[in-house]
């Protein structure tokens, strides 16, 4: 890249330095990170804040994970790797296969049948991976990618490998450095628990760095038939139509709980009916469309404000995770007036059907 550019150059070059990586790591990036940060006039209204909105669905392959899948295949194919795995409900199989073909080595994905949104299969089908259907849960597929990577030379890409967290941490340091400071509160959906835990990383070392005075309220949304976080123990058969976060047994529980607990926040959860609504608002409020467990941190704030919290004052920080064209049946499914006007190659026709003659 010539000396005076000044595009976006992906997380480990952009911040390399605050990453706690084996030292000669190659980069295997696709300009990831640098995600849109989005007032929202409409939340900021209902809620009497100031609130943003973290663009993560604009992201390489179109969610958060490609922050630590470039992080997580760099240090694997630093230290060797030929065949990476994981386990997956559709956003991280597409990322690490998407990382993999750029590596040039070998994913391997084992996703719950049948539970995976297709734009999210076929990114991991088009990019080269070997998909391999579990007849079980995400929490299955978890265990299974353990224990392949335990007994065969195949390296584990999910959040329980901690480069996974350098990477995503790098969303607090981008919020950090447009804020000026940090948030006073951080929302966000919560799965497989990864997410929150990056952010809280990144928002204590930016505090231990002197970049932010503060650490901000990390709340967490889950969906109400998959919310082992909010009742306190594991889901055996989490339920939701939010696929990307029908997990039932977080792997980052402990670390999750955590960040609630020190920053004086807490993980609640809401209905399929209120992640659709959200959803479906933010697109036609904001011109913002995500998937709908991307939603659910947008539904948690809407359902406290209609429940009376109030911000005034406050910065506010909505991370939507995914793309919405990742799953567009579910988005589809809530519109019951579909709008179907033939009409002949005939302007006066299409003025009258347009209501405008
Ligand atoms: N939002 C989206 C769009 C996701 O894909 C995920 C997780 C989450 C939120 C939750 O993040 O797990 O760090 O708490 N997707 C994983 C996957 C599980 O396999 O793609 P988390």
């Amino acid at each position: 890249m010539s000396p005076q550019s000044r595009q976006w150059r992906g997380v480990i070059e952009e911040y390399g330095h605050r990453l706690d990586i084996p030292a000669g790591t190659p980069t295997i990036t696709l300009g990831e990170g640098g995600t849109p940060i989005v007032s929202s006039a409409w939340l900021s209204e209902v809620t009497g804040g100031q609130v943003w909105l973290k663009v993560e669905g604009s992201n390489p392959t179109g969610s958060f994970k490609d922050r630590g899948m470039t992080v997580a295949l760099s240090v694997a194919v630093g230290q060797g790797a030929e065949a990476v795995v994981c386990a997956s409900t559709g956003n991280t199989s597409a990322s690490m296969a998407a990382y993999a073909a750029r590596a040039k080595i070998k994913p391997l994905v084992l996703v719950p049948q049948g539970k995976i949104a297709a734009g999210k299969l076929a990114q991991a089908i088009v990019h080269g991976a070997q998909v391999i259907m579990v007849r079980g849960n995400f929490d299955d597929c978890l265990a299974m990618s353990r224990e392949l990577a335990d007994k065969y030379p195949v390296a584990l890409v999910n959040s329980v490998n901690p480069m996974r967290l350098q990477g995503q941490k790098t969303a607090s340091f981008e919020i950090v450095d447009y804020l000026g400071d940090a948030p006073d509160v951080h929302v966000l959906p919560t799965g497989n628990a990864g997410n929150i835990s990056a952010y809280w990383m990144g928002y204590e070392e930016s505090l231990a760095a002197g970049e932010s005075t503060k650490l901000p309220v990390m709340r967490g949304w889950q969906a109400a038939g998959a919310a082992p976080l909010v009742k306190g123990a594991p889901i055996p058969d989490p339920e939701t139509i939010a696929s990307a976060i029908r997990i039932g047994n977080p792997a980052s529980w402990d670390l999750a709980m955590a960040a609630a607990d020190h920053s004086g926040g807490k993980f609640r959860s809401v209905s399929d009916e209120q992640i659709l609504s959200a959803q479906r608002q933010l697109a036609n409020t904001e011109g913002v469309f995500v998937e709908p467990a991307s939603a659910a941190g947008v539904a948690g704030l809407l359902l406290e404000a209609a429940e009376g919290a109030r911000y005034d004052g406050e910065k506010i920080v909505v991370t939507v995770t995914g793309h919405g064209l990742k799953d567009i049946d579910t988005a589809l499914s809530t519109f019951t007036e579909v709008v179907d006007t033939v009409v002949n190659t005939d302007v006066d026709e299409a003025a009258r059907a347009a209501g405008l003659a």
